[in-house]
């Protein structure tokens, strides 16, 4: 027994040393074998200083353009914004190798001066890889994961037969409504707070802060294209950039203080059973440190879901109208279940496979985030034989359009979920249509687009959406005063 431990130990040291020195000699021997391989080809810079930036910033969809140069590259492109490199993979099999296989090296962000100014780092979805975005992610999958998710259900469903009402009252602000449900289903989840109808205090406040979320990538700061002026003092002239900054920068602080705030007082009088994720894991986020990083994810939750689930709801809409066919298939499998007597429940999903599909390929249709949100590396790497230098990935392919590795969105079960359920209570008690002129003559529908940056949005459009029988319209209201 005596002489195992020292001959152990021998073989360990021996190992470690090895490793060591294999380690060593694998830097000293990749690291400038790398930047000698060639650099994915890509478009010539309009620039020698900000290299490819203006395509890039001001083509508008610029995801179409990315396939039109593919043609010409090939899957794996390179280009450069200023000093930062930019590599546009236009396959799914390449997003999958990097972001996925190789995620240890591809899951940070690239994080623009100006949204740090404005404090959009503490967003989940902005953070660079590293211990604040593990944790700030422990939290959404904790709180998101299938099961977790199946809690929400309850809320959901009281949330969408408010916005089916709203739909019977005022279908022209169709729009308002998806919004207003997306909000108060994710403010309700994560704070308890039940949003009013409309001009809700809360909703006014974490609105108050998107303006900034959009701007922050935008070219028109210079910041961001030279980073060194982030220092300069905001008294100083040209520095309007900071005072924007600064304010919204508050405006971030106070959103989610008020938010927290609210639920971690409203729970011990609310009485209805139901603890948001604010409250729940409030008692195991004590430190200061995890305090702000509880508090800073449960604000990431409004700004990640609330734009792609009223979209992607949005986009459902339109697709109804421009392919009727589906809609009746859709609206014929419905009420083969539910008879017309009553509204599909998420029960009912086994038995509707048709709107199963259905919502699968409204998701896929048209993607919000074309180009996902850009992953950044912090290594250099070798791939396919070329030098893929530290810098940002943009996945052009649309086949995941819930992200990548270890980035992928935490709340696309909760998204689903919500999407799902719009879809077959809408079907069963609307019709979604052209409008008519005075004439009866259907006017034609077209759909615009957001076209600048990273989201493509549908922009607000005019549509048909009556009840489909006297029943539909009696069980929203029963629904309703229900509630
Ligand atoms: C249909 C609705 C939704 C769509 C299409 C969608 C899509 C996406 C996409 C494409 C990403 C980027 C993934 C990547 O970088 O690889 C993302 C990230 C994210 N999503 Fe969603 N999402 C939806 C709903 C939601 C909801 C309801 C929540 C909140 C509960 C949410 C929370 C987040 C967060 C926190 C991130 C950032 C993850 C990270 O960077 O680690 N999303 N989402």
């Amino acid at each position: 027994m005596s002489t195992l431990l020292p001959d152990c130990t021998a073989v360990v040291l021996v190992l470690s040393i090895s490793a060591v020195v294999s380690l060593w000699a694998l830097i000293w021997n990749t690291q400038p074998l790398l930047s000698k391989l060639p650099y994915p080809p890509g478009p010539a810079p309009t620039s020698a200083m900000s290299g490819n930036r203006i395509q890039i910033m001001s083509t508008p969809c610029v995801w179409r353009k990315y396939k039109e140069w593919a043609e010409e590259y090939g899957d794996i492109m390179y280009l450069r914004s200023f000093r930062q490199p930019v590599i546009v993979l236009n396959s799914f099999e390449d997003a999958v190798e990097l972001l996925e296989k190789r995620s240890r090296i591809y899951s940070s962000r690239s994080v623009s001066p100006m949204y740090k100014l404005m404090g959009f780092n503490a967003n989940t979805a902005i953070k660079e890889y590293g211990p604040d975005w593990r944790k700030h992610r422990r939290i959404f999958q904790q709180s998101f994961k299938p099961d977790s998710s199946l809690e929400y259900r309850p809320i959901q469903t009281r949330k969408m037969y408010d916005m089916l009402y709203g739909f019977l009252n005022t279908p022209e602000d169709f729009e308002a409504h998806i919004k207003t449900l997306a909000g108060a289903i994710i403010l309700f989840v994560i704070y308890g707070y039940d949003v009013a109808p409309k001009d809700d205090h809360y909703v006014k406040l974490v609105e108050s802060t998107r303006p900034g979320f959009g701007l922050g990538l935008s070219p028109k700061w210079l910041v961001n294209s030279f980073p060194a002026l982030r220092h300069i003092p905001s008294w100083f002239p040209g520095a309007g950039f900071k005072q924007y900054a600064s304010a919204m920068s508050e405006r971030n602080i106070e959103a989610r203080e008020a938010t927290y705030k609210y639920a971690m007082t409203t729970l011990a009088s609310s009485g209805n059973g139901y603890k948001p994720i604010a409250c729940s894991l409030s008692d195991s986020y004590t430190s200061p440190t995890d305090l702000r990083i509880l508090k800073e994810a449960a604000a990431s939750g409004y700004g990640a879901g609330v734009g792609t689930t009223q979209g992607t709801i949005t986009i459902f809409i339109e697709a109804m109208i421009l392919f009727p066919d589906a809609q009746k298939k859709a609206q014929e499998e419905i009420d083969r279940v539910t008879r017309g007597k009553r509204l599909p429940e998420y029960d009912d999903e086994g038995s509707l496979p048709y709107i199963q599909a259905l919502v699968r390929e409204v998701v896929r249709w048209k993607p919000l985030l074309p180009l996902c949100l850009a992953h950044a590396n912090d290594e250099d790497d070798m791939y396919k034989g070329y030098y893929i230098p530290k810098g940002i990935l943009n996945d052009d392919d649309m086949t995941y359009v819930f992200g990548f590795g270890r980035r992928i969105c935490p709340g696309r079960h909760l998204g689903l979920a919500t999407v799902w359920l719009a879809v077959a209570t809408i079907l069963a008690s609307f019709n979604l249509r052209r409008r008519r002129d005075a004439s009866g003559n259907e006017l034609p529908l077209n759909v615009k687009y957001t076209e600048y940056g990273v989201t493509c949005y549908p922009l607000p459009f005019e549509c048909s959406i009556t009840p489909r029988t006297d029943e539909a319209r009696q069980l929203i209201l029963e629904k309703r005063y229900e509630a």
